[in-house]
């Protein structure tokens, strides 16, 4: 929970900072999570909420965050200040762009459309998930300026990953992110009590006509066993092979594979555990970051995601050597809130944030974030 919200302030006061809603004032991106668990059907909302096994990685993801303290500089006229950074040499308006999360359909009629739109619209980074119920075309028809990453999984049938990765590259889209902490789903166990299932008039847009209708059984959206859980690094090679797109791995917790992707050739990593719904037990991604910046040392970008709520988040994790960090569920809690609208309200919200926190801790630009904002005696 926001700890100064009260129900008085959301009530009466919607012409102050945050977001009016017919009465009820957004103010932080927990104002949104409220409402989504409100609105949503209690299935969808398991299905974004979930975590694996006890949640332990999922709730510690926004823990440590809290536990991180941070070392304000003062007097250092703020007056003016610059949330541009750039990812893989393209400039974003702020360090903050959109984690791939699956069937954003179920959140909002418009689903990944809304949100290309609204990324588009605040000029950051989209990682297209590959379990979108809106197809890539049509994604990047809504919103045809949009700078955007595909997310891919490997499959045992590689040519349907090769099909996905050129008609990515063809439309445009600049990066393509692999998943790598999926070879087998995690066990979440609300999604099992309730028989998660995607209804009858969504599907996994961008396998439409892939999959003959059998009996047989479905993990969310596609046939279960498609994954191909033999994946190895020998298969970054492969991708290199097919694409001449950047590739970025996501889903990594360790100095020893952040050694070996840089090693493999990859021009980025996301330091994930995929928002806590894959291994529980886990760090916390926030607390794998250093020993990844400290061994990368500068030679590909590092970014992260799991648990960023707040713009003080933003900052601790750049203070902490990524380049720009992911924002997973609160995007679904904004499209859940008013689509198009509510995805470009939280980052807003999360800019307005970033920037004030940067101003307060006497950061003028991101090159101004470093280590020394970090009190590590406390950690
Ligand atoms: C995900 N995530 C995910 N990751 C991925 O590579 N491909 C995917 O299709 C999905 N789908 C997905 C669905 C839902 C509902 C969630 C919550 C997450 C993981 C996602 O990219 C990211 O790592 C986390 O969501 C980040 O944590 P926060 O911001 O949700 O705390």
């Amino acid at each position: 929970m926001c700890q100064e919200r009260s129900s008085a302030k959301r009530m009466n006061n919607c012409n102050r900072e945050g977001v009016c809603c017919g009465g009820m004032q957004m103010v932080c991106l927990t104002d949104f999570e409220e409402y989504a668990k409100e609105h949503l059907s209690k299935a969808t909302w398991d299905y974004y909420a979930a975590g694996a096994d006890e949640c332990c990685t999922r709730d510690d993801n926004l823990l440590a965050y809290k536990r991180i303290r941070l070392r304000p500089r003062i007097l250092r006229d703020v007056s003016v200040s610059d949330t541009r950074t750039t990812v893989q040499g393209t400039e974003i308006s702020f360090p903050v762009g959109i984690a791939p999360t699956a069937f954003h359909c179920l959140a909002w009629h418009e689903g990944e459309v809304a949100t290309a739109r609204a990324t588009e619209v605040l000029n950051t980074c989209y990682i297209t998930s590959t379990y979108s119920t809106c197809s890539v075309e049509e994604i990047v028809a809504a919103a045809p300026n949009g700078y955007r990453w595909f997310q891919l999984y490997v499959y045992r049938d590689r040519k349907l990953s090769e099909q996905m990765v050129h008609r990515v590259e063809a439309l445009g889209y600049k990066a393509l992110v692999l998943t790598v902490d999926v070879p087998y789903t995690g066990k979440r166990r609300n999604d099992i009590r309730n028989q998660f299932k995607l209804p009858p008039h969504l599907k996994v847009k961008n396998f439409d006509g892939v999959f003959q209708e059998t009996a047989g059984p479905e993990e969310y959206g596609i046939p279960a066993n498609t994954l191909d859980p033999s994946i190895s690094w020998k298969d970054v090679y492969w991708l290199q092979s097919i694409t001449r797109l950047p590739i970025i791995i996501k889903g990594i917790l360790t100095k020893e594979d952040a050694e070996l992707a840089v090693e493999h050739g990859v021009q980025g990593i996301i330091v994930s555990n995929h928002g806590g719904r894959q291994l529980d037990g886990g760090p916390a991604s926030i607390d794998a970051l250093p020993e990844i910046v400290d061994t990368v040392q500068g030679r590909v970008e590092v970014y992260v995601d799991g648990g960023i709520r707040t713009g003080s988040d933003v900052l601790k994790a750049l203070a902490l050597g990524a380049k720009c960090v992911f924002i997973g569920r609160p995007a679904v809690w904004g499209l859940a809130y008013k689509g198009e609208e509510g995805v470009r309200d939280v980052l807003q919200i999360l800019n307005d944030e970033f920037r004030l926190s940067m101003a307060l801790s006497g950061c003028r630009n991101v090159a101004e974030i470093n280590r020394n904002l970090i009190q590590f005696s406390k950690l």
